[in-house]
């Protein structure tokens, strides 16, 4: 399976990640509301500085998505990849291509996410903190090079 990563770019790419994000959201640990379509509109029309969104296409047809939000010392990551296509090295990909990017990555997880948990620690994140039932998880260059 070819597995491309691109900047989200159209309104349907902003339409499709609320999609996804809205039926993933008890598994994020952000603002667990749904989005509609008009905050979402807003958030394409805005494209607020610090936040990079991208998509993933497995062979052309869009998969999955990857949230990059910049911070002082890090960029935090979120994955989410559609059920049909789970299990085939998708979110590891986009690890990959973050990581390529950045040089400093943290995922906030919840501890009950058991699969997270897991492809974060194989793509080589660390624990580093729980609080509130979440886990931060975070990823430097040389960590991310002796995963690779
Ligand atoms: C977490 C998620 C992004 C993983 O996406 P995916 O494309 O299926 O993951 P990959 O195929 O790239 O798997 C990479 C690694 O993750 C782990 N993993 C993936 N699916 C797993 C499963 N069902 N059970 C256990 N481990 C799993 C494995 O360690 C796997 O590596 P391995 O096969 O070499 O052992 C996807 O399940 C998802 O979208 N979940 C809902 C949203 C979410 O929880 N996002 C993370 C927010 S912190």
């Amino acid at each position: 399976m070819g597995i491309v990563i691109r900047p989200a770019r159209s309104a349907l790419d902003f339409e499709y990640v609320r999609r996804l994000r809205n039926a993933n959201r008890t598994h994020l640990t952000g603002d667990g509301g749904r989005i509609g379509v008009f905050r979402q509109l807003r958030f394409w029309l805005r494209r607020p500085a610090g936040i990079d969104l991208y998509l993933a296409e497995c062979d052309g047809r869009r998969c999955g998505y990857l949230l990059l939000r910049r911070a002082d010392a890090t960029t935090y990551i979120t994955e989410v990849v559609d059920v049909r296509h789970r299990g085939r090295g998708v979110a590891r990909e986009m690890i990959r291509f973050a990581a390529a990017r950045h040089p400093h990555l943290s995922a906030e997880i919840f501890a009950a996410n058991e699969v997270s948990r897991r492809l974060h620690a194989r793509a080589g994140f660390a624990f580093a903190g729980a609080a509130d039932g979440r886990e931060r998880h975070v990823l430097d260059d040389a960590a991310a090079a002796r995963a690779a």
